[in-house]
């Protein structure tokens, strides 16, 4: 049976030593606490890092550990100081963390901590192959592991495997600004499919990939040699059932069996009826605008006075990262700032602010909910903040308010929650003062669409849409497009090539024979290429031609002196044996003068896009341009030219990057199909990258061998990755 094989930096425990014993205590934070309920059952296993270093654990505890870790379907990662110095303190939390979180000032780019950060992601990817087996599906799991679905990727290019990013990306102009950010991309882009909260994280994922890497994206897939790696949004939910039915416990305990919190709210209701509970609950994290928060608590107290000995703001904030220089000056700024507020405004009977750092049992989390008639979460930039939902999933009767940032991730789905800019102070504090009034029947009007949401898509919901999305994206990459050229196909190809008596070509230049150059006039043939070239060339009972848009200019230059077969402008020219082209069909140019400007005027908007003229043609070439606006300009283009053209004379093109206005009687497929009328071939083959090869994959004879460059949808029969794998295949021919 196959197994699903979770990997995160944490393991849903954290493993503590005292007193030479061993004790776990849960892992906090929204990845453990979501897939906590996810990992069950045998057919589940969870790899991560235990919380104790190598030097931690004497040699006679290790047994234990793993035995105990056994018992929960996790094993170890192990772990020493120094990693963690490097790719936990360092790289994943004083360089990803604060960088995806917008907090660019904090952002360190140390070589040290990318190394320690490569090293550990690997041990990570050992771990993995080490315990997959060939049908398990891997689910890698936020920012500490980017690097890992590449790693596995190359030991098991079989292997199907989901990535989840529970932070947000970070736009473009931030992401930029890494280093590292082209390996980062690399990294994750061996994941099948790469998940994100939030549709707005997907897209600047997508916006990074394109303009850092070059990728093909078309919708919400990314083109990567011979694969396809889906990318989509999956808002992430908690387990419903768990926290509504253990605020529906707490509630129905009575006296000595609640817990000592409990008793302390309960008094605290008693004493001062009418009073209002505001709670908030974060890790201490500057990421939650934890003191923001604080001060536009101040900034309430003066500017609604009549609230002071009314309302009390309890803050659990919950340590983390303290080895992080940021958070420890966060605590002491915290601190201080509770310290001075309490200081100033506190009566006899009324502290405004109860402050709690401390990491609470799981009850007295539930005890805050329940009690707490609004919850206050002001976070500057989350991911997804589950905390909210997690509040709202406590209001059994309903009632309850919440006040939400709108830069928290889940702001996206609680659109009945009271959505707040925490840098607005003015706003929050009237949000505040009307949380306060809110009327009940207008709280449980509320918080009844919030919990149907939230009850519906919970997080078992959630990781199985991850899942069956991730196995889909598997069965479809199969399916999708033609098939891969295999070793075998390629035999199968060469035999029937050495055992034909008469044989044609038919060859696509760029993109097939060669890559793409930023100048195309640079993309000339290297040596490697005119000696296979010339070697099809010359081989007995072979036409070999060269069947391409570029102009005759460029490949008389290249190719005349060669005597190669050449068909030009997507087939208006030829040029066989060595002779001056001729024109193998009759076009007229006429239109030309009407359609340049207006591909002068889209030049002139487009920075880095440019004009190639040919005799019968006019291509708009936007390689160059920035990606995303470029496929807005071309799509924009598109239009103009169809409207304007409005007759079957002249079509557009969409090529690779390039738009071309031409003649409609005129392309690869009627060129080539002339070719192959002029003797009796038994074997023909036609390769090529672009869209306007998809004229020959369609137009030449079923029994033509068609073979796309690249993994796009296509009428060709089979597909190879690149021009080095195309370069291979023509060496193939050219030894038998
Ligand atoms: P983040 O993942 O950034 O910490 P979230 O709000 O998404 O923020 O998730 C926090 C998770 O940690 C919640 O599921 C919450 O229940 C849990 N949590 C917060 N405080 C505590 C605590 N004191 N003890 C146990 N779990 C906690
Ligand atoms: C966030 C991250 C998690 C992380 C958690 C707690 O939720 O997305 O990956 O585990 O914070 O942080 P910590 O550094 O203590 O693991």
């Amino acid at each position: 049976m196959s197994k699903t094989i979770i990997i995160s930096n944490r393991l849903p425990v954290q493993l503590q030593i005292s007193d030479g014993g061993l004790s776990a205590i849960p892992s906090v934070g929204g990845l453990a606490t979501g897939m906590k309920s996810v990992h069950s059952g045998d057919d589940s296993l969870w790899i991560g890092w235990s919380g104790l270093t190598d030097e931690d654990i004497p040699n006679i505890l290790e047994p234990q550990i793993d035995h105990a870790l056994r018992e929960l379907n996790c094993s170890k990662v192990r772990l020493n100081k120094s990693d963690i110095e490097g790719y936990y303190f360092g790289f994943s939390n004083r360089t990803i963390w604060p960088l995806f979180h917008y907090f660019l000032e904090y952002s360190e780019f140390e070589l040290d901590f990318w190394e320690s950060y490569k090293a550990v992601n690997q041990k990570f990817a050992d771990a993995i192959i080490e315990a997959a087996d060939e049908d398990d599906i891997i689910w890698v799991h936020d920012y500490q592991l980017l690097l890992v679905p590449e790693m596995v990727k190359a030991k098991r290019p079989n292997a199907t495997i989901g990535f989840f990013l529970h932070i947000p990306f970070p736009s473009y102009e931030i992401f930029r600004t890494l280093p590292w950010r082209e390996h980062i991309l690399r990294g994750l882009l061996g994941a099948d499919l790469i998940g994100f909260h939030t549709y707005d994280y997907e897209r600047h994922f997508l916006s990074s990939v394109r303009r850092l890497l070059g990728l093909d994206v078309s919708f919400n897939d990314i083109y990567l040699e011979d694969r396809v790696i889906k990318v989509d949004s999956f808002p992430m939910g908690i387990d419903y059932h768990k926290f509504s039915e253990a605020a529906k416990k707490s509630i129905a305990l009575q006296g000595k069996h609640r817990s000592d919190l409990q008793k302390k709210l309960d008094e605290h209701k008693r004493s001062a009826p009418g009073t209002k509970l505001i709670v908030s609950i974060d890790r201490l994290d500057y990421s939650k605008g934890i003191a923001k928060r604080i001060n536009a608590f101040e900034y309430f107290l003066n500017k609604y006075p009549e609230y002071k000995e009314k309302v009390r703001l309890i803050i659990l904030a919950v340590p983390s990262r303290s080895n992080v220089p940021q958070y420890q000056l966060l605590k002491r700024e915290i601190d201080e700032l509770v310290g001075r507020i309490n200081g100033e405004l506190s009566t006899v009977n009324w502290t405004p602010i109860w402050y709690f750092y401390r990491s609470l049992p799981f009850e007295n989390l539930i005890d805050l909910y329940t009690s707490s008639d609004i919850a206050w979460l002001t976070p500057l930039r989350d991911g997804m903040n589950l905390v909210a939902k997690e509040y709202i999933a406590t209001r059994t009767d309903k009632t309850g308010v919440l006040i939400l940032s709108e830069m928290a991730g889940s702001a996206n789905e609680m659109n009945e929650a009271l959505l707040i800019n925490p840098n607005n102070f003015e706003e929050q504090a009237d949000t505040l003062k009307q949380a306060i009034t809110m009327p009940k029947e207008e709280q449980m009007a509320r918080n009844m669409f919030l919990q149907k949401r939230l009850q519906r898509y919970n997080v078992e919901v959630w990781a199985n849409e991850f899942m069956n999305s991730l196995k889909s994206q598997r069965k479809a990459v199969g399916t999708f497009v033609s098939e891969k050229m295999t070793g075998t196909i390629l035999d199968w190809i060469t035999t029937k090539y050495n055992s034909s008596k008469n044989r044609l070509l038919f060859l696509d230049y760029d993109g097939t024979l060669t890559g793409f150059h930023k100048d195309p006039q640079k993309a000339s043939p290297d040596k490697e290429l005119y000696e296979i070239l010339d070697a099809l060339h010359h081989q007995e009972n072979t036409t070999v031609f060269l069947i391409s848009g570029r102009d005759k200019t460029t490949f008389s230059k290249w190719f005349l002196d060669r005597k190669y077969n050449m068909i030009v402008e997507h087939g208006v020219w030829i040029s066989t044996k060595g002779e001056d082209f001729k024109m193998l069909e009759k076009v007229k140019g006429d239109w030309m003068e009407k359609i340049r400007p207006v591909l002068e005027s889209f030049v002139d908007r487009t920075p880095g896009s440019f004009i190639e003229e040919k005799n019968y043609s006019l291509a708009w070439h936007y390689r160059n341009t920035d990606p995303d606006f470029g496929q807005k300009r071309a799509t924009e283009l598109n239009t103009v030219l169809r409207s304007l053209i409005g007759n079957d004379d002249i079509s557009v093109l969409n090529g690779n990057k390039v738009m071309e206005v031409k003649s409609s009687n005129v392309n690869k497929g009627r060129a080539s199909v002339r070719m192959l009328s002029q003797a009796d071939y038994d074997f023909v083959f036609a390769i090529g990258d672009d869209w306007t090869d998809e004229f020959m994959f369609e137009e030449l004879p079923d029994s033509t061998i068609t073979v796309k460059v690249g993994l796009q949808k296509t009428q060709a029969k089979y597909h190879v990755e690149g021009p080095k794998k195309v370069r291979e295949l023509l060496k193939q021919f050219i030894q038998s």
